[in-house]
């Protein structure tokens, strides 16, 4: 018979934030998660400075790179973000490969390889947008309007040139969902704006049925983005532009301040 003091086992959730705990403590220095990692947990909370020290005797806490993530170059490019930090490429190099072979000019085909950065490296909720504001310094004004803009312009059609809504959304939202009004507003806006047709090719192009064997490769592209993208000289993310930080804070997502 089983004493009554007898643990339940942890659950695979418990286990692996048990581990979690363990490597941190393991490395040299102490690594925190901001708010926003809490939140997608369904907390809302954060440890604070005192209590982390505390935990970590005779630690610092990390202010550089993270030695669990793969290391970055001195002077990282946009490249070096694709290679190192984007979690997964082939959505984006799949649609830049429709663009390119679809024959359209090359800010069409850098709006395509960068339409969703914000997914692959930040964040969902209005990816679009966070997109559009990283590449923003570095891009032709046309390419991040786009970007920006296929946030709204995906959910609605546009039959003059074959886009119609994506069955695959009928699956992922229901057939029931709406897009919120913002949404709606934007896509007025951008209705009869002049890059309008830029930013409807992103949509044209995106491919919503992924396939997991299609060969493609960052290669292609490498001198796409040289000729169209403005390499900072100090490292993406270490100039001074108005969304260098956002380059740093992927390069670095634990520093603790
Ligand atoms: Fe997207
Ligand atoms: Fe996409």
């Amino acid at each position: 018979m089983q004493p009554e003091t007898f643990a339940r086992p942890m659950t695979m959730a418990e286990r692996a934030d048990e581990l979690e705990e363990q490597k941190m403590h393991e490395l040299e220095h102490i690594i925190t998660k901001s708010v926003l990692f809490n939140l997608a947990d369904g907390k809302v909370e954060m440890e604070g400075g005192a209590t982390l020290m505390a935990k970590n005797p005779g630690k610092y806490m990390l202010m550089g790179a993270d030695p669990r993530l793969p290391q970055m170059p001195e002077k990282p490019t946009l490249v070096d973000y694709f290679r190192c930090r984007f979690a997964s490429t082939s959505h984006l190099l799949q649609s830049a490969t429709h663009a390119l072979k679809a024959g359209h000019d090359e800010k069409v085909i850098l709006a395509c390889l960068l339409h969703d950065i914000g997914v692959v490296s930040f964040i969902r909720c209005d990816h679009g947008y966070w997109g559009a504001q990283m590449i923003g310094p570095y891009v032709d004004e046309e390419v991040s309007w786009a970007v920006k803009m296929h946030q709204a312009l995906r959910f609605f059609p546009d039959e003059s040139v074959g886009y119609l809504y994506p069955e695959m959304y009928v699956k992922l939202f229901g057939p029931d969902y709406k897009p919120d009004p913002y949404i709606v507003a934007e896509y007025n806006r951008a209705r009869n704006h002049k890059w309008y047709m830029t930013s409807r090719l992103i949509t044209l192009n995106d491919i919503y049925s992924f396939d997991p064997n299609a060969e493609v490769n960052l290669d292609d592209f490498v001198d796409i983005i040289g000729r169209n993208f403005k390499q900072p000289k100090e490292g993406l993310g270490l100039d001074s532009s108005p969304s260098a930080h956002m380059w740093r804070t992927m390069m670095w997502p634990t520093r603790f301040l």
